[in-house]
C-alpha cells in the first residue's frame, strides 16, 4: 500500500476528490489530512471519510513535528491541496510532494498568487484561456517540474468566481489520477 498524506489550508474540495477517488483503492491509502487552520473545512471532510487529521502551527511545521508525524504514519507521498505555506526543505528532502495550482504555470504563479487572487489576475489581464497545473514541489513557490496541465476556455463575461469554478472542475477531474500515476511510477514498494 502506498500511503498518501494531504496538506490543506481551507475548503478542501480537492482533498475530498482525492479521498473519494482512493476510498476503495487497494493500492493507495489516504492516511492523514493535515491543516494549518483549526477551522479549515477540510478537517470536516476528512472526518466524513474516516481519515485521521492533524492541525499544526508554523513552529511545528518548520521544526520537525509535522515531519515526525508523517514518518510515524509511514507516508510515502504528500499532496498539497490548497495549502498556502512555503514547504520547508526538511520536508522536501524526506518526501515526494505534489502541488496543484489554479492557473497555467509559469503564468500566475509565485507568492501571493493563490486561489481567487489568481483568477482575478487572469480576469484583469483579459485572458481567454486559463487552466490548472500539477507539479512537483521544490523550495520555491510554484516552480517545481510540471507533471500535467489542462486548459479551459474563458468567456469575456466570466467573473473571477466563474473562472474559479471552471478551473476547479478540471482540478477535481485530474488531481487524483495524476497522484496515482506519479505514485505508481515513483514509489517502489
Ligand atoms: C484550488 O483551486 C487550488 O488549486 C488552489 O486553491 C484552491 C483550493 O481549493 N491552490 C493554490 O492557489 C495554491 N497556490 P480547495 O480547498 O477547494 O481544494
Amino acid at each position: 500500500m502506498i500511503n498518501l498524506a494531504i496538506l490543506a489550508s481551507g475548503s478542501g474540495s480537492n482533498a475530498e476528490a482525492i479521498m473519494k477517488y482512493f476510498e476503495k483503492s487497494e493500492k493507495v491509502h489516504v492516511v492523514a489530512v493535515l491543516a494549518n487552520k483549526p477551522d479549515a473545512l477540510v478537517l470536516e471532510r476528512a472526518k466524513k471519510y474516516g481519515v485521521e487529521t492533524m492541525v499544526f502551527n508554523k513552529k511545528q511545521f518548520m521544526g520537525g513535528e509535522v515531519s515526525g508525524f508523517l514518518e510515524s504514519k509511514n507516508v510515502d507521498i504528500i499532496a498539497l491541496a490548497g495549502f498556502l505555506w512555503l514547504i520547508p526543505e526538511l520536508l522536501i528532502e524526506k518526501f515526494p510532494i505534489l502541488n496543484i495550482h489554479p492557473a497555467l504555470l509559469p503564468k500566475y504563479g509565485g507568492k501571493g498568487l493563490y486561489g481567487i487572487h489568481v483568477h482575478r489576475a487572469v480576469k484583469e489581464a483579459g485572458d481567454l484561456i486559463s487552466g490548472m497545473t500539477i507539479h512537483e514541489v521544490n523550495k520555491n513557490y510554484d516552480e517545481g517540474r510540471i507533471l500535467f496541465q489542462e486548459s479551459c476556455d474563458l468567456d469575456p463575461s466570466d467573473r473571477p468566481e466563474d473562472i474559479a469554478s471552471k478551473v476547479l472542475k478540471l482540478e477535481h477531474k485530474n488531481y487524483p489520477r495524476v497522484i496515482e500515476d506519479y505514485a505508481f511510477k515513483n514509489i517502489k514498494k
